[in-house]
C-alpha cells in the first residue's frame, strides 16, 4: 500500500481553521519555553513572551476557543518572577490565597529556595472565612498549607516558611485565638496580623478597641502557650470611638526614638502583579511623582534606588512622611 498521494490527487490548501489551529500550537510550545532559552536577559524573555502571548490572545479570540492557553501575563510570569528575585540572592516571598498552591507547584516552590509564603486565612471557620474570601474555600486553603509544610519536611528542606496573615476585622476577631491554635496545628511557623485598614470603615477593630485588646491578650496568651511566634498590631486606645477612628486620617504618628519612621523601604521591595514594585502594598507607584519603577524597565539593583524610593526615604528620614504612611496599619520601625 502507498502512503504517498497520488499525483494526481488535487492538493488541498489549509483552511484558515486549520491555519490556525497550527499557530497556535506553535504558539504555546514557544510560550512554554520561553523561560527556558538561554542568554537572554529576564527583560528580554519577557518582551519576548508578552509578544508571543498577544498573538496567542489574538488567535484564540478568533478561534472562539472557550478554554484559554493565553494569559494575562502576570500569571505566567509568577515564578520567573520568583525565580529572578531569588536568583539574585534576594530573601524572596509572597502572600496569597493559596487557592492554586496545589501540590504541583509546592515542589518547586521549595526547589527554588523561597524563603516566606505568607497565606492568609482571615478566619478559622469555614462559614466565616468563607464570607469574607468569597468563591474561597476553606478546606482547600488548609489543605494546601498542610501539604506544603509536609512536603518541606519529606524533603527535608529548612525553607520556605508558613506564615499564616490574618486580617482583623469586627467580623472574624473573635476567630484569632482559633486561628493560632490552626496556625500551630497546620506547622506553621508563624502568624501575621493586621487590623483591616480604612478601606472598609464599618470593619475597623477601633470602633470596637476593648473587645479588639481583649482578643489579641487571649492571642498572644495561646501563641505563648503553643510556642508559635504571633506579630499582632499594638493595643488600641480604649477611648477610641467611631469619630476616633475616623480622626486616623489626621494622626501623624509618633517618630521612633532613632531611626526612621519605617522601615520598609530600607528592607524590602512588593513586585506587584503588572512588575510594578514598591517599598509595601500600602504604598502603590510613586511618592510625589516619583515612580519606584517597574521589573519590565530595569534589574533589581536599579530599582533598590529609583527615584519613588529614594524620594520615600528622603521623607521619611526627614520626620515628613507622605499621607500614606501618616496613616499606615503596618508601618514598623523594627529592621528584620
Ligand atoms: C497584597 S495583599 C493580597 C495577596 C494575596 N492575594 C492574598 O490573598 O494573600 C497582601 C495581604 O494584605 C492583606 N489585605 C488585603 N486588604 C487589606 C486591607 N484592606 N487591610 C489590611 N490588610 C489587607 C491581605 O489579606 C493579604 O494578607
Ligand atoms: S509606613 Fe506604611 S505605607 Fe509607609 S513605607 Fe512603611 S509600610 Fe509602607
Amino acid at each position: 500500500m502507498n502512503a504517498l498521494p497520488s499525483v494526481d490527487e488535487p492538493v488541498v490548501p489549509p483552511t484558515a481553521k486549520e491555519k490556525r489551529t497550527l499557530l497556535m500550537a506553535q504558539a504555546r510550545a514557544a510560550l512554554a519555553k520561553v523561560f527556558e532559552v538561554p542568554n537572554l536577559t529576564y527583560v528580554q524573555r519577557l518582551a519576548h513572551a508578552k509578544t508571543i502571548n498577544q498573538s496567542l490572545a489574538k488567535l484564540e479570540y478568533q478561534d472562539g476557543a472557550a478554554q484559554l492557553s493565553c494569559r494575562p501575563l502576570t500569571n505566567k510570569d509568577f515564578f520567573a518572577m520568583l525565580e529572578l528575585f531569588s536568583g539574585y540572592g534576594l530573601a524572596t516571598g509572597f502572600y496569597t490565597n493559596a487557592t492554586l498552591l496545589a501540590p504541583d507547584k509546592v515542589d518547586r516552590i521549595i526547589r527554588m529556595g523561597i524563603q516566606q509564603v505568607n497565606i492568609s486565612i482571615d478566619g478559622a471557620t469555614a462559614a466565616t472565612f468563607e464570607a469574607i474570601r468569597h468563591h474561597a474555600n476553606f478546606d482547600v486553603v488548609v489543605r494546601n498549607a498542610r501539604h506544603l509544610v509536609a512536603r518541606r519536611r519529606e524533603l527535608g528542606a529548612p525553607t520556605p516558611r508558613l506564615q499564616i496573615a490574618m486580617v482583623l476585622m469586627r467580623e472574624n476577631l473573635h476567630e484569632l485565638p482559633d486561628l493560632v491554635r490552626l496556625a500551630a496545628d497546620l506547622g506553621a511557623d508563624s502568624v501575621y496580623t493586621m487590623f483591616v485598614s480604612d478601606l472598609v470603615p464599618d470593619q475597623m477593630c477601633e470602633r470596637e478597641p476593648t473587645r479588639a485588646n481583649a482578643t489579641l491578650r487571649e492571642a498572644r496568651r495561646v501563641a505563648a502557650e503553643l510556642k508559635i511566634r504571633l506579630q499582632c498590631p499594638d493595643y488600641l486606645p480604649e477611648h477610641a470611638t467611631a469619630e476616633a477612628a475616623a480622626a486616623r486620617e489626621t494622626v501623624v504618628p509618633a517618630m521612633p526614638a532613632s531611626g526612621c519612621l519605617c522601615s520598609h523601604p530600607w528592607q524590602q521591595f512588593v513586585v506587584w502583579n503588572d512588575g510594578n514594585v514598591s517599598p509595601c502594598c500600602r504604598i502603590r507607584d510613586d511618592v510625589d511623582g516619583e515612580k519606584f519603577g517597574s521589573i519590565h524597565d530595569a534589574e533589581p539593583e536599579q530599582l533598590w534606588n529609583s527615584p519613588g524610593f529614594v524620594r520615600l526615604r528622603e521623607r521619611l528620614a526627614a520626620r515628613n512622611p507622605p499621607h500614606a504612611c501618616q496613616v499606615c496599619p503596618i508601618r514598623t520601625v523594627a529592621m528584620h
